[in-house]
């Protein structure tokens, strides 16, 4: 065990160790979070149309089918864009997901704490009322709505200037617009 705060009663459980047994360690790459709401706000059927519509040959790929957290049930299958395995659909299931398992905020979508090596053991509980991601008295959206909200609309970064500058000649010439495409398929 790594006691992390020690002197307080989650002493030993507010990080997961590793194994003794454990052989593959992998160091964890962030993705970054600005234009989401650009990648978020493009139609489903626009990613599912290059499933069957190759934009070069040898250029081919499926789309991830998953459900968001916050839809009610039935829930509708829709589009994965986010995570690197793109296993969540929107800004606010991404949100959510990062709430609970970055930074062990539970949540109206995730209510339930994870804990430490998945052993549920009850001296880890933090003993805090869940979910514990407040709702706003007056505006009466959850904080999860508001952090995707924001980061939604956090702009893309902007492009360097256009003139002198040969990067999109090149960026198009040697095929990464076969998928970084600025239009969307052929209507
Ligand atoms: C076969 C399709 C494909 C081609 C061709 C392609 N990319 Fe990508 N690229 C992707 C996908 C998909 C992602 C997003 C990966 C993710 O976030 O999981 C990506 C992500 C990136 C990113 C990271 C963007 C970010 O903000 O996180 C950069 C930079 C990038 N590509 C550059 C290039 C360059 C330069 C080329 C041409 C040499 C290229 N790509 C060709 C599919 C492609």
């Amino acid at each position: 065990m790594v006691p992390c705060f020690s002197g307080s009663r989650w002493k030993g459980c507010a990080r997961s160790r590793f194994r003794r047994e454990a052989n593959v360690v992998i160091e964890r790459a962030t993705p970054g979070a600005l234009g989401y709401g650009l990648i978020e706000a493009i139609p489903d059927a626009d990613i599912q149309f290059y499933e069957t519509n190759p934009p070069l040959p040898g250029i081919s790929g499926r789309a991830h089918i998953v459900f968001a957290l916050e839809d009610e049930e039935p829930r509708p299958p829709r589009v994965g864009r986010f995570g690197w395995k793109s296993v969540l659909p929107t800004m606010k299931s991404f949100t959510s997901d990062a709430e609970l398992n970055e930074m062990g905020l539970t949540n109206q979508q995730l209510g339930t704490d994870n804990d430490p090596n998945g052993n549920n053991d009850p001296a880890c509980d933090d003993a805090i009322l869940d979910p514990e991601l407040p709702q706003d008295p007056e505006t009466l959206l959850y904080f999860t709505d508001r952090a995707s909200f924001f980061l939604r609309y956090l702009a893309a970064p902007p492009q360097t200037p256009r003139s002198g500058m040969t990067g999109e000649a090149i960026f198009d010439s040697i095929g990464c617009t076969a998928c970084h495409s600025a239009a969307g398929p052929p209507s």
